[in-house]
């Protein structure tokens, strides 16, 4: 039988299939059933510098002003359901779930700017979690802001969390970069022990008839796997990081490509969101069927083996194969 195990930013995982950021993380029991069917390891949800900051400025109020102006600030916050929730709450129920599970928990924090919220990192650390996934969620949206100020401002959010943890971090991003392997690397040099590759981006739409802008969270299918393949494998062993592949896993065999580009681990939200936890051990004994069928000792061995590494001109790769996608048409 092949060896299912992985490393996953210095964590020993039994097999390379983690339950991604979700709600499943929010309560107890369906993180319990995530751990029972099998996953490695789980990310948490995201707590957000938007709630961290909040929940300081309400206190604030509260000690300047009395706490009937703290009463009438929280009843003018927007309700973000579970992202409503404030910090120490959220700290609460990752002590709960790392207590409840047998597999590593993964805290998220969901920040964009350098600044004391940053702190949390080291108070999710305290909280039990064995490592931090840092969520770049940014849309640059300002014609004065550059890509290098952006890019300076995440890495200095990167740098401060670094020295603020001793557990290991990995960064989840975007694929919007202008220069994606240079700020990859700029990223590990400033602490990132792994890139978590991609973030989806949230895409409203618009009603015609009300003329509202709807949200619209669709969730996943197979072909959105091929943007962080294709990355992945450009990055693997020219940016020295661990890769997590996430953004359209639903199967073995997705799963497989991901290992075969260099991720070390795949993280999966879509799939068990609709389909239910029960997809953990059929996937998982999928991809051990694929692995004895095809002779494979272990995921390890194939790790990477698609990627870019031995290609000496990525970009000159990537047009010549364009070229030949559309004249294949
Ligand atoms: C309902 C929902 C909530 C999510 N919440 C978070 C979150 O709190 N933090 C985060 O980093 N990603 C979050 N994600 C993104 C997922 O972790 C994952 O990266 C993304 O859905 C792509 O993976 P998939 O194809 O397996 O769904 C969320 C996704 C969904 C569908």
């Amino acid at each position: 039988m092949a060896d299912l195990s992985t490393t996953y930013l210095g964590l020993k995982l039994k097999n390379p299939l983690v339950a991604s950021a979700s709600p499943l993380s929010k309560q107890l029991e369906t993180a319990r059933q995530l751990d029972q069917a099998g996953v490695s390891a789980i990310v948490m949800y995201s707590l957000f510098e938007e709630q961290i900051i909040q929940d300081s400025l309400k206190l604030h109020r509260d000690l300047e002003r009395g706490s009937y102006v703290y009463a009438e600030a929280l009843g003018q916050l927007p309700d973000y359901g579970m992202y409503s929730i404030g910090p120490e709450t959220y700290l609460d129920h990752l002590r709960r779930v790392k207590q409840s599970v047998s597999v590593p928990v993964i805290g998220s924090l969901n920040g964009v700017s350098a600044g004391g919220w940053v702190e949390y990192a080291r108070k999710i650390e305290d909280a039990g979690a064995d490592a931090l996934e840092l969520n770049l969620y940014d849309l640059a949206t300002d014609v004065e802001l550059t890509s290098t100020e952006l890019e300076e401002r995440h890495i200095e959010v990167v740098e401060q969390i670094r020295k603020g943890i001793t557990i290991p971090l990995a960064v989840k991003l975007s694929p919007f970069y202008t220069a994606l392997p240079n700020f990859a690397r700029r990223l590990v040099e400033a602490g990132a022990d792994g890139l978590a590759l991609f973030n989806r981006f949230y895409q409203p739409d618009f009603d015609l008839e009300t003329l509202e802008v709807v949200p619209n969270l669709v969730l996943t299918n197979s072909d959105e796997l091929r943007l962080p393949l294709r990355w992945i494998a450009i990055l693997y062993g020219r940016v020295k990081a661990d890769y997590a592949l996430t953004s359209g896993v639903h199967t073995a065999e997705d799963l497989l490509k991901a290992l075969m580009a260099g991720a070390s681990v795949t993280m999966v939200a879509s799939e068990l969101l609709k389909n239910g936890t029960g997809r953990v051990p059929q996937i998982l004994a999928d991809l051990q069927t694929w692995l004895d069928e095809h002779e494979y000792e272990s995921v390890r061995q194939m790790k990477g083996s698609m990627s870019q590494q031995a290609v000496a001109d990525p970009g000159m790769f990537e047009r010549a194969n364009y070229m030949k996608v559309l004249s294949s048409y």
